[in-house]
């Protein structure tokens, strides 16, 4: 007998920032300014997505395992203490690889879960979305290929009864800075209901050369990850960037307590964007910025839960330490 196969619905909301002007636009904003910069949104298309996981399996990136094993032990009282029409949303889904272990515990417990991944790479979406349903049944997927806002507002905009259960997971509240996640927090506090939770993974402050090996590894996948934006815009607004001419660079600001990761330029040169009819000059060390990567210690989440208008309900840890997932409910 044929299995048929689930029929996986995309909803894309690519209408408001994902399309390839705002790349070009953001390109050309960003490599004018006296410190050339990236947003780090762009890392995440197809192949950046897949080189992504696979730095998730490196020795040195400690955060997917500790934030792992922290959902192993934890999921089955987090879906014990959901009620049984708990939507649960994720920002970032990615792989869904580790959110897999709790909607486990929710299908276990319920027989079914509503889950809504939404992430920027589509394609990328659709295929994890399809392996996930394939193998998990019980499992009701809606994903949607959006950045954040878009992806919430449509969700919210439903208005059902639902409690929502949102993840953040990954620490990837770490591109944000102080600013930029209390107002993004701040946003989802205002369309809460009372019950509604978000589930934040945070990466901890700790030791330097552990957190610089991280964006170090010694198979030079974050390396390749990194130039990967070059590739992009090569591919995608004709630029003539040499990757040969760049070399990765992630270092650690203690004072600011983030990792930054750079593309450094090998030579004095000058690379032209067809898209953009452009040339950009660099001097020799010249970089541009690719991310940050803040980390946090337990002062700093309490202090972003209070400045955002929530309460920390919940701060775990995995068995080292190195890593924290935190609940946060509406005060
Ligand atoms: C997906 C943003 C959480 O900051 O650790 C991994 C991205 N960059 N290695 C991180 C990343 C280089 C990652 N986040």
């Amino acid at each position: 007998m044929e299995m048929t196969k689930n029929k996986i619905e995309l909803i894309s909301l690519k209408s408001d920032n994902l399309k390839s002007e705002h790349f070009a636009n953001d390109i050309l904003d960003g490599l004018s300014k006296k410190q050339k910069t990236i947003p780090s949104i762009y890392f995440y298309d197809k192949k950046g997505s897949e080189i992504f996981e696979n730095i998730c399996y490196l020795d040195e990136y400690y955060q997917t395992r500790a934030e792992a094993q922290i959902l192993e032990k934890f999921s089955e009282k987090i879906a014990t203490n959901s009620s049984k029409d708990t939507d649960i949303i994720e920002l970032g889904s990615g792989s869904s690889v580790k959110t897999r272990i709790l909607l486990d515990a929710y299908i276990l417990k319920n027989g079914y879960v509503n889950y809504f991944p939404i992430d920027i790479s589509g394609k990328f979406l659709l295929e994890s979305s399809q392996l996930l349903s394939e193998s998990l049944p019980g499992l009701n997927i809606n994903p949607i290929a959006a950045r954040y806002n878009a992806g919430l507002e449509y969700i919210f905009s439903k208005n059902d009864k639902s409690p929502k259960l949102v993840l953040w997971l990954g620490s990837s509240i770490g591109n944000l800075n102080k600013d930029e996640s209390t107002s993004f927090l701040r946003n989802i506090n205002s369309i809460f209901k009372e019950n509604d939770r978000i589930l934040i993974g945070m990466d901890l402050k700790k030791d330097r050369q552990t957190l610089e090996n991280a964006y170090n590894d010694s198979l030079n996948i974050t390396a390749e990850f990194n130039l990967n934006l070059l590739s992009r815009i090569n591919s995608e607004l004709s630029g003539q960037f040499d990757l040969s001419n760049f070399k990765h660079r992630a270092v650690y600001n203690e004072e600011k307590g983030k990792i930054e990761m750079h593309l450094v330029s090998l030579t004095k040169q000058d690379v032209f964007i067809g898209a953009l009819n452009k040339s950009f000059h660099f001097e020799k060390d010249e970089y541009i910025h690719t991310e940050n990567s803040y980390k946090y210690n337990f002062e700093d989440i309490l202090n972003l839960a209070k400045d955002s208008g929530f309460k920390l309900t919940n701060h775990w840890l995995d068995d080292k330490n190195l890593f924290s997932l935190n609940e946060f409910i509406k005060k």
